[in-house]
């Protein structure tokens, strides 16, 4: 009698065992609903159908995925496709399609995404966009299930931050676009920068768009206006845009060393073509007035793409997007050349949605937490670092936002034996170890790498502050202001 009580309670826990690792172990087939824009209504020959260039990387992905043994070993993703034809209204309804057909998680939308987002939190269910540029998005209590591997065009605020302090660029003049594009983005460095202990002294906005030597130069009145106020100017705006405030100070005879300028570029940096950073849209070549003016000038902006990384990236992007279900010939090929087509970094930021949504649910099924709500797995795609198809590390941030990665540009004379000049990188920013950033006073922490030369007209970065201060003011008996003001 007595030995029968242990093994009956073996035989129980084993079922339990068996019984729990049965759960543990039950293959669930995740169907991603993928958002894109790859095709135009009959009559509509202008939609340029960004998902042609990318959409492979979905295919690439979920095939590896489901390849891989270390990442939802015991699931299975599958995708099913969804157009918007480049129509906001489109891109709702598929959004709720989706949802009716119970899509474990929506990869998209293409191009809106704010209603979208609204639409994805009400059924809680997640949402990873790898296009959406709003920043309202970003505000976890109105849009709770919503994560992009896109950074919104603010996170470049803070590396920009981290440079100014690294500079001791304490007090600067900042001067942006009042387009639209750049109106909100301009607002939120402000907020960043003040965060950030850097006093922003005046902040002028220009209209339009300035065409360099074609329209009338609008950084003329912007400089007058400021030079008595600010050493560092921060402009926020197109890069091509750039060129006329920097002629304009060039001309001014003030970049000989005090003052400087620290331009926000909002595209990804392209290495095949460092000179189109300081040459006029039209011109063929740097004007010797532009090559001086550079020298007063760093860049910050999106780093480009690791090569030969990407480029294997691309070239598997480009097969998948000629096999079901996408099916998108290559143009080049199909008029008999071999050439590959131009797969963009939104490629990257889709691979990389798909990759954040798996393992947000692989941690989260480890977890006993249920990946298909959305409002639970959310916490699974906040503050994630990964490597990126980009070949470069990144982040998300506490909102389920793509941080991005950020490089230093600077004026330098490019390689070869003709005399040609452009803008490359100098630096990088990293994250800080934790308790680094402390004294530094950032609220968000980064640190600047400098790895190649900044050419200095001086002999060294600008001060902030000229020794008497603005206007003179810290040595009353110096009429510095007459001397400044020529
Ligand atoms: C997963 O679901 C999709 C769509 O419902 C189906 O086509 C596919 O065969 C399923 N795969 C597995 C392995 O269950
Ligand atoms: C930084 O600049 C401030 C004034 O703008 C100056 O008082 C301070 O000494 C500078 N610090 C360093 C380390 O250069
Ligand atoms: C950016 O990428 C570089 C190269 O991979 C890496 O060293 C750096 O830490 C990254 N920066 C951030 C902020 O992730």
């Amino acid at each position: 009698m007595t030995t029968h009580g242990p093994v009956l309670l073996r035989v129980i826990v084993r079922l339990l065992w068996l019984l729990w690792t049965a759960e543990l172990l039950r293959a669930e087939n995740f169907t991603i609903g993928y958002i894109t824009g790859s095709a135009r209504r009959p009559g509509n020959n202008e939609y340029n159908r960004p998902g042609l260039a990318i959409s492979g990387a979905i295919t690439l992905a979920v095939n590896e995925i489901n390849a891989n043994p270390d990442l939802l070993p015991n699931d299975y993703l599958n995708f099913a496709v969804a157009e918007t034809y480049g129509e906001s209204a489109e891109s709702l309804k598929q959004t709720a399609l989706f949802w009716q057909s119970n899509a474990a998680v929506i990869i998209g939308p293409q191009e809106t995404c704010v209603c979208e987002a609204t639409l994805a939190g009400s059924f809680g269910i997640p949402m990873v966009s790898y296009y959406c540029p709003e920043t309202v998005v970003s505000n976890k209590y109105q849009y709770p299930t919503f994560a992009r591997t896109r950074p919104p065009d603010y996170q470049i605020s803070k590396s920009l931050a981290a440079l100014l302090k690294y500079f001791n660029w304490t007090t600067v003049a900042v001067l942006s676009s009042d387009a639209s594009d750049f109106s909100n983005v301009a607002t939120t460095i402000i907020k960043i920068l003040k965060a950030s202990g850097i006093d922003v002294a005046t902040h002028r906005t220009w209209q339009g768009t300035y065409y360099h030597d074609f329209t009338e130069n609008p950084f003329v009145k912007l400089v007058e206006e400021t030079l008595m106020d600010a050493r560092i100017y921060v402009v926020i705006g197109k890069q091509t845009e750039y060129i006329g405030l920097m002629t304009y100070m060039e001309e001014r005879q003030l970049l000989n060393g005090d003052y400087f300028v620290v331009g926000v570029h909002f595209d990804q940096y392209n290495p095949e073509d460092p000179e189109e950073y300081i040459k006029g849209v039209l011109q063929t070549h740097v004007d010797t007035r532009s090559r001086r003016a550079f020298q007063s000038y760093i860049g910050i902006i999106s780093s480009a793409p690791v090569y030969p990384a990407f480029q294997h990236f691309s070239a598997k992007v480009d097969s998948y997007l000629e096999s079901p279900p996408f099916s998108h010939p290559n143009p080049f090929k199909t008029k008999g050349l071999d050439v590959p087509r131009k797969i963009n970094q939104g490629a990257a930021h889709l691979y990389d949605a798909v990759y954040l949504y798996a393992r947000a649910v692989h941690q989260a099924e480890a977890n006993h937490d249920d990946p298909l709500n959305g409002h639970v797995l959310i916490n699974y795609m906040k503050e994630q670092t990964y490597l990126s198809a980009m070949g470069y590390m990144t982040s998300t941030d506490e909102n389920a936002d793509a941080k991005g990665n950020y490089t230093l540009i600077a004026f330098s004379r490019l390689p070869g034996a003709e005399a040609r000049y452009g803008l490359t990188p100098v630096g990088t920013f990293e994250h800080m170890e934790p308790g680094e950033g402390e004294t530094i006073g950032l609220p968000v922490r980064y640190r600047l790498r400098i790895y190649d030369r900044i050419p200095w007209r001086g002999r060294g970065p600008p001060a902030a502050v000229p020794a008497c201060g603005f206007r003179g003011v810290s040595c009353p008996n110096n009429n510095i202001v007459g001397q400044i003001s020529v």
